[in-house]
């Protein structure tokens, strides 16, 4: 079942990082590129970006990407006459509100680590007296040597933060941890450090579920809906506004990564409760995925051949988890608050108080999708908040702004402004 209506929200940054300066440090590794595409969202959000390529650097990206996605020069020489006299190492170190070391290969997590100063970047950082966060990405094996890990160790203990790495297939071939954080999540970093992502909810830590889930029927077919994941991924992006630390939980959908979330991509059921678990304690849950409610109960590991003479094939299905409902009665590990959905065509508030109750959430923002509502294929959402000590009629409003308003509601009940008393049970 899909959500809410078919409105895309217009994108909006979730950071205004207008007059902060951040130095950048390319360093080598293949994943370089991506660094690009951090460049291009943290100037959309307002950031003043210097950068070091190292020599590793730029076998990976050229200086001309970088100079004209940050609209600056790119300095890569330390006895360069023009470069120091315009803008020593010491100067691009002074000037700058934090420095981003993206990618972090094992080489500069050295060179970090034990003070070496023989290029440019390694003696930028060894004048850095700004904070100073690090993306590493190598190798899952090099990222495991005890000799890497000492200098983490090391950097960490210096007050380094960290962003990723990521577990996943790395390009060596080899899977495991050792890929670059994604891009939202290293502007989210950023904000984070540069105080720009603090608001009613900083400190606080959200997980959102969002989209469909595919359910294979054997390797090439699936069970899926419709849902757009466009609901889900703007109240992540809203809760991530107000300065939650969120973890959405996406099954596959056409929706970008939010800027300033942690996505984790998913495509079952199974996977997505085991994602959630994974990712608590939390705060908040928001459950705004359109789950399939059942999968086939026999996973076919070949695909299903077509046998002339014989009848359609008959799937026999299997009931999902319920998320929800997991989440809800998570025992110590529960969220302080659990906010589920529900897409109703009559007695709306009705259906929505015996879904709390089955599901033992705090709260249901129910959709009338119910006929003459204009909701189904229309640009607006009709939101009821429901909770056990009443409901809240909300005006018809876009999906984005059913998002922001949510967040905001979510903000002042946990802050203690506008709380609906039975949050805690
Ligand atoms: N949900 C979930 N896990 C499931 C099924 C649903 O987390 N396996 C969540 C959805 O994310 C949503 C709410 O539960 O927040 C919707 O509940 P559901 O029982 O699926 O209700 P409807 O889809 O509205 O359908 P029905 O009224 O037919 O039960």
């Amino acid at each position: 079942m899909e959500y809410g209506s078919d409105m895309a929200p217009t994108t909006s940054l979730p950071f205004d990082l207008r007059g902060k300066k951040l130095l950048l440090i390319i360093a080598g590794g293949i994943a370089a590129y991506k660094v690009l595409e951090v460049i291009r969202r943290g100037r959309e959000a307002g950031l003043e970006i210097r950068s070091i390529l190292t020599a590793g650097g730029a076998q990976f990206v050229t200086p001309l990407s970088v100079a004209a996605l940050t609209e600056n020069k790119v300095y890569q020489e330390i006895f360069s006459l023009t470069d120091e006299s315009e803008m020593g190492h010491i100067r691009l170190v002074r000037e700058a509100d934090l420095i981003l070391v993206a990618p972090a290969s094992a080489d500069i997590i050295a060179k970090m680590a034990h003070g070496l100063a023989d290029d440019l970047a390694s003696t930028a950082l060894l004048a850095a007296d700004k904070p100073v966060l690090i993306a590493p990405t190598m190798n899952v094996q090099m990222w495991a040597h005890a000799a890497t890990q000492a200098n983490i160790a090391t950097l960490r203990a210096r007050g380094i933060e960290l962003v990723g790495p990521g577990k996943g297939d790395l390009a060596c071939g080899e899977v495991g941890s050792g890929r670059l954080a994604e891009p939202p999540e290293i502007l989210a970093a950023i904000a984070r450090l540069l105080g720009h992502a603090q608001g009613p909810l900083s400190g606080k830590r959200a997980l959102v579920t969002s989209g469909p889930t595919y359910e294979p029927i054997d390797p090439v077919r699936y069970i899926a809906n419709r849902s757009s994941g466009k609901q889900g991924h703007a109240i992540a992006a809203a809760l991530a506004k107000l300065g939650a630390e969120t973890v959405l939980i996406s099954g596959p959908t056409r929706e970008p990564d939010p800027l300033g979330v942690r996505t984790v991509h998913i495509e079952t059921a199974a996977e997505m409760l085991a994602a959630c678990e994974a990712n608590l304690p939390a705060d908040i849950a928001v459950c705004a995925a359109a789950v399939a409610d059942w999968r086939v109960a026999e996973h076919h590991e070949q695909k299903l051949k077509k046998e002339a003479g014989q009848d359609a094939p008959v799937l026999r299905l299997a009931t999902n988890p319920d998320i929800l409902a997991t989440l809800s009665t998570a025992g110590a590990k529960r969220p302080s608050l659990v906010v589920g959905f529900a897409a109703e065509t009559e007695k709306l508030i009705e259906h929505a108080k015996a879904k709390l109750a089955r599901k033992g959430c705090d709260w249901i923002l129910a959709n009338d999708v119910g006929p003459g509502t204009g909701t189904f294929g229309g640009d607006s959402n009709l939101v009821h908040l429901v909770s056990r000590s009443g409901d809240e009629e909300w005006p018809r409003l876009s999906k984005l702004d059913v998002a922001t308003r949510l967040a905001a509601r979510i903000a002042d009940e946990l802050t203690g402004k506008h709380p609906t008393k039975e949050v805690k049970v």
